[in-house]
């Protein structure tokens, strides 16, 4: 959050707190989920048939409807403004920041040797004054993201533990030690930086 507001990217962040808290800006949830695939995964593999890794001809945006009680379907730009989710302007916003948050994080994560498949962001309207902005709220982490190691493709996110493959917190910390969250320490340990 803090690198993608240095490059102009607003988002809801503040303030880390300690290693669990962070003090953040209280937005109103725009109800969608804006995913951005890279590489063919997930449901979009087993949805349109695609082999799980091809690479994707250029990144994929969707939306889904965030309501639990559904399973977050997906829905169109169609249902998003006839149902009155977002106007056709924060439509516009969303993609735009999704795609400039896309490029700025496959390269952050490509220095690292990590393959940015795909990942799930939310935003909220903040209000200031008259104005409105559309700011990144929520996470952005390994249980929202899909993060491959480029040389030998294996997952070090959340699908570890949604496909049952063990490790989920050594893949976890090793994503927090290349970006330099977490310094390994030679007793196993890790260090808070
Ligand atoms: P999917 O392939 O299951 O549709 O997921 C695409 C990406 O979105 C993947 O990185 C995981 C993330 N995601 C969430 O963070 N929360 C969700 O509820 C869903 C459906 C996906």
């Amino acid at each position: 959050m803090q690198n993608l507001n240095a490059i102009g990217v607003p988002t809801h962040y503040i303030k880390t707190l300690n290693m669990r808290e962070q003090l953040v800006r209280d937005v109103e949830i725009i109800p969608l989920e804006v995913v951005c695939r890279n590489v063919a995964a997930g449901s979009l593999s087993t949805r349109l048939g695609i082999e799980e890794g091809t690479p994707l001809p250029r990144s994929i945006i969707e939306f889904y409807y965030k309501k639990d009680e559904l399973g977050d379907p997906m829905v169109a730009e169609e249902h998003i403004t006839a149902f009155n989710w977002a106007s056709t302007q924060e439509i516009d916003d969303l993609m735009a920041l999704t795609l400039r948050i896309n490029d700025y994080l496959f390269g952050m994560f490509g220095a690292v040797g990590i393959k940015l498949v795909d990942f799930k962001l939310e935003f909220g309207r903040l209000y200031e004054g008259d104005m409105v902005r559309t700011v990144v709220a929520d996470e952005i982490s390994p249980d929202s993201a899909r993060l491959w190691d480029v040389q030998t493709n294996e997952k070090m996110d959340k699908d570890r533990f949604r496909r049952d493959l063990g490790n989920v917190t050594e893949a976890y910390v090793e994503v927090a030690r290349r970006l330099g969250i977490v310094k390994q320490q030679a007793a196993g340990g890790e260090s808070v930086h």
